[in-house]
């Protein structure tokens, strides 16, 4: 499979989805729009779209951790399969706005589930398949926090409203894989104005492919 599968990561408010917009933008500018793909996790086709409902329903209070650590397992198998591997064959660039980290990250570390325990049992999901970069979008937790509220006061989902500690501890995991995985984790400092992070990721991801946003290295 000759496509580019980059994933980015990073604790709530941190900007992946701004960041993600104006890459999403620049590469479909630079190789075309039906050579890129920017897709979201959980979610980026209709039954995968149909599990984020049912994990973001703040009506569900009671759901257990191991319940959703599998909901969120099923929809990253459903979206490899409807999207992600279709998209590697066609030889597109894969925009991924979260993936098996967050998993790690959330479920692992923030619901207590086991880092280890998680990945083990993602493993089933993605069988094998792992992102060739993934950028992550480092944040102080309370910053992250502080721009949702102001920013989407509105939006706020069940997850949203963790305590400041649960972000804390989804952070350290984060830093975690970091240090885990050198080679596919590139750090990020989100905390920066946004026009700085945008040009970081273009940046980081150019190092890893060297034709990608080619002409701007030479400016
Ligand atoms: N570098 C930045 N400086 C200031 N504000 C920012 C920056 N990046 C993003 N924001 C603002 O912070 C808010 C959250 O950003 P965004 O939705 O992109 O984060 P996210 O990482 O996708 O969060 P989530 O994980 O909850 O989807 C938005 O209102 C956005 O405008
Ligand atoms: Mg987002």
């Amino acid at each position: 499979m000759a496509g580019k599968f980059i994933s980015f990561e990073g604790p709530d408010g941190a900007g992946k989805t701004s960041v993600l917009q104006q890459i999403e933008h620049d590469l479909e500018a630079e190789l075309g729009a039906n050579q890129v793909l920017y897709t979201r996790e959980p979610g980026g086709n209709p039954i995968s779209e149909q599990i984020r409902q049912l994990l973001f329903n703040p009506a569900n209070t009671e759901m257990d951790g191991r319940t959703e650590a599998l909901l969120f397992a099923a929809a990253r198998r459903q979206h490899i399969v409807s999207e992600i591997v279709p998209a590697l064959k066609a030889d597109k660039v894969i925009l991924c706005d979260r993936y098996v980290d967050s998993s790690i990250a959330y479920q692992g570390a923030g619901r207590q589930l086991g880092e280890e325990a998680v990945w083990q049992m993602n493993q089933f999901a993605i069988d094998g398949l792992l992102p060739q970069l993934t950028i992550y979008l480092d944040i102080e937790s309370a910053l992250g926090l502080r721009r949702i509220a102001e920013h989407r006061a509105d939006q706020v989902n069940r997850l949203d409203k963790e305590q400041l500690s649960f972000h804390r501890t989804v952070r350290q995991a984060y830093l975690r894989l970091y240090h885990q995985y050198p080679e596919r984790i590139k750090l990020i400092d989100a905390s920066q104005p946004l026009a700085k992070v945008i040009a970081d990721v273009r940046q980081t991801i150019h190092a890893r492919y060297p034709d990608l946003f080619a002409e701007e290295s030479k400016r």
